[in-house]
């Protein structure tokens, strides 16, 4: 998911052109408003956290949008390309190093594991959108 920080700052394409030239393939992509109870669900698994409330309002403050990726090694390669979390411990070329404001805005999300991508991908796609 390119994140709301980085729509509203036009980055969305030079983000899109990264990712192609990684390897990676577009299976489906869509801009989106999530909602509140969307961003609740979608990061449930930090609803304990004290960052919670805060990732909840960024992420319903503008559009994103949200992607389906494939190549091998999609979940690694993609966290790789991300960067770390917080931008200030981000490697050199990472999306996050070069575009990511802080910790929390942090212009982009992937999936964790094949587990959670099996989760998140019908979140916001239905079978008849993946190519
Ligand atoms: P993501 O889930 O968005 O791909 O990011 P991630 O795996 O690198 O990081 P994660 O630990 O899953 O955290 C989810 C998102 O919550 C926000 N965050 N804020 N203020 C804070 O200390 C803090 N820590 C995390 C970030 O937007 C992070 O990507
Ligand atoms: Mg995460």
């Amino acid at each position: 998911m390119i994140k709301p920080d980085a729509v509203a700052k036009g980055h969305t394409g030079e983000i899109l052109a990264l990712i192609e030239k990684h390897g990676f393939r577009f299976v489906a992509m869509k801009t989106k408003r999530i909602s509140k109870p969307e961003a609740e669900a979608f990061y449930a698994i930090h609803r304990e956290k004290p960052f919670f409330s805060g990732l909840v309002t960024f992420m319903t403050e503008g559009p994103v949008l949200v992607l389906v990726l494939e190549r091998d090694e999609a979940i690694a390669k993609w966290r790789e390309v991300m960067g770390a979390t917080n931008p200030a411990n981000a490697a050199e070329g990472t999306i996050r190093k070069l575009y990511a404001e802080n910790i929390e805005r942090n212009t982009v999300h992937g999936s964790d594991a094949a587990d959670t991508a099996a989760q998140e991908i019908p979140f916001f796609f239905s079978t008849a959108e993946l190519l």
